[in-house]
């Protein structure tokens, strides 16, 4: 049994939430799931990471500075949600660029909505668009982040391959995600997640099923060593994973060539 999970977490290709058969029924019930506990996410998500949520997004952000700085820099925040990392972003964005400071994408309208809400004095551009067909032009953007939305795409390998269609040569991704952990951190880590969060999450914003999705998708999501794969067998280069907090998140990077 052990044995057939495990190959399950290292091949499967995207996230399939329960009762989801295909890429299509995965994606549209991610995207209602989102919309659904889109009220209370910034709540929970604060609540539910003790803290460590903005943490991760300022240390994520922080990476990208020399990029940010550049005025004419393109830069994409996807799968953005509620715009936190679109605004950890932002602080390094020079003042006065043109056209847009930041690109936001997100498919979920609720989650959308509240970003706008955040982004309303600066010069983000919010686009409600999918991940996995981005309205954008091959080749035109320098950065492309993305916190906490990767690991939801219903096709991993499809989700970098578009990526890498719309960054320029010497683009950058910088993908921010969950992890689990292994050892005794890991097994704390099943404690809290798998049986503590769902419930408290699951209570508080009434939608329990989108609380077991969490846990569920962090073990379907491919850990460090086949994502670095993925991201190499895509076409990057100097592809690299940071442990965030005893590994129980981390940031990958990698550059098209
Ligand atoms: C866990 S939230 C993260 C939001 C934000 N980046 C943060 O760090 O708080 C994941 C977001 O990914 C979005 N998402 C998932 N799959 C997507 C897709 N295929 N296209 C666009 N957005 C997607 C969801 O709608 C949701 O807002």
């Amino acid at each position: 049994m052990t044995s057939i999970r495990q190959h399950e977490h290292e091949y499967s290709t995207g996230a399939r939430p329960v009762g989801a058969a295909t890429e299509e029924s995965a994606a549209a019930n991610v995207q209602q799931m989102f919309d659904s506990i889109a009220p209370k996410y910034d709540l929970l998500n604060h609540l539910l990471s003790v803290g460590l949520d903005r943490w991760w997004w300022a240390r994520a952000a922080k990476v990208f500075r020399s990029t940010l700085a550049q005025p004419d820099a393109r830069v994409l925040d996807l799968c953005c949600g509620t715009g936190d990392m679109t605004m950890a972003l932002m602080k390094y964005r020079p003042k006065g660029v043109g056209e847009a400071s930041l690109l936001a994408v997100d498919f979920s309208h609720e989650m959308l909505e509240r970003g706008k809400q955040k982004f309303a004095k600066h010069n983000i551009v919010a686009i409600e668009a999918d991940a996995l067909h981005l309205p954008f032009e091959d080749g035109t953007l320098a950065l492309v982040t993305s916190a906490f939305g990767f690991r939801n795409l219903a096709n991993y390998e499809d989700g970098l391959a578009e990526l890498y269609r719309v960054l320029k040569p010497g683009g950058q991704i910088g993908i921010l995600d969950c992890n689990q952990p292994e050892g005794i951190v890991g097994g704390l880590y099943n404690l809290y997640f798998k049986q503590i969060l769902p419930r408290i999450g699951g209570m508080i914003s009434g939608d329990r099923e989108a609380y077991r999705y969490l846990p569920a998708s962090v073990e379907r999501f491919p850990r460090p060593r086949r994502m670095l794969e993925m991201i190499h067998a895509t076409g990057f280069r100097d592809a690299s994973w940071t442990g965030y907090t005893f590994g129980t998140a981390g940031l990958y990077r990698a550059t098209k060539p």
